[in-house]
């Protein structure tokens, strides 16, 4: 299993840069979003960790992994400063600490669907990592098709100043429906593509997701009476 960690922050490079381009009273705060991404990308790291434990044990207990691979990722400065925006907030540290769950993200892609669901059971039962927000989009797919779970977890980070609880978001999901998330995104943030082509697409994607999802626990089925089987 692998796992990708992309986006991180060059936190000396970030500092100098902030130090020739803000005026100083702007320092300050740009040094506390600073230490905001590195506490969040200690959270990705610990949670990252867990998971790649989680996976080995299985493939030792079980000879099954469950985990295919994983991208941790740390949420752009300019995307933050947009969903601030979309949610009506001004850009503040106090505000992204209370209303952004994701500057901290990790994707875990599975095997099977029910790996989906034992990665969560198994994580967020361990007792220093605190369930924060819940959505199941795989129960309930979004009106596009999409499917996923979403949780957000808290955990501890430890400092020197001794430890903080920084939230992650998770994003779980089999490698079908991350095959669909991929190919729907593309469509949705092409702009030359024709208005009209763009609506079939997205509905014959939407029938797509839903054929996927049934060949996909299909598929679970024999796997799951391949490693039963008793001759
Ligand atoms: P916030 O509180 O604003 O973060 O909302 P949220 O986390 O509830 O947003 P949501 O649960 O809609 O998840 C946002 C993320 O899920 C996006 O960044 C995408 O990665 C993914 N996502 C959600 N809906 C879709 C969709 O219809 N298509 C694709 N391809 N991805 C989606
Ligand atoms: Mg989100």
């Amino acid at each position: 299993m692998i796992l990708e960690r992309k986006n991180f922050m060059n936190f000396d490079k970030l500092n100098s840069n902030l130090k020739r381009t803000v005026g100083a009273p702007q320092i300050k705060e740009m040094q506390k979003l600073t230490q905001l991404y590195q506490l969040g990308e200690g959270g990705a790291n610990e949670i990252g960790t867990k998971l790649e434990n989680l996976d080995s044990e299985f493939q030792v207990n079980h000879d099954h992994n469950p985990i295919h691979h994983m991208e941790e990722r740390m949420k752009d400065m300019q995307s933050l400063a947009e969903k601030l925006r979309r949610k009506g907030y001004k850009l503040t540290i106090e505000n992204v600490q209370k209303h952004i769950f994701d500057v901290a993200g990790i994707r875990v892609v599975t095997n099977y669907i029910d790996d989906v669901y034992l990665i969560e059971k198994l994580l967020v039962n361990q007792s220093d990592v605190t369930l924060v927000r819940r959505k199941d989009y795989i129960k309930n797919p979004k009106p596009s098709g999409y499917r996923s779970l979403h949780v957000v977890v808290s955990v501890p980070v430890f400092q020197a100043e001794g430890s903080q609880d920084v939230n992650v978001e998770i994003q779980i999901r089999t490698v079908g429906m991350d095959m669909w998330a991929s190919l729907e995104h593309k469509l949705r943030y092409k702009t030359d593509i024709d208005d009209k082509l763009v609506a079939q697409y997205g509905e014959q994607l939407h029938d797509y997701a839903d054929e996927l999802a049934n060949i996909e626990v299909k598929m679970q089925g024999i796997y799951k009476h391949l490693n039963d089987y008793d001759s």
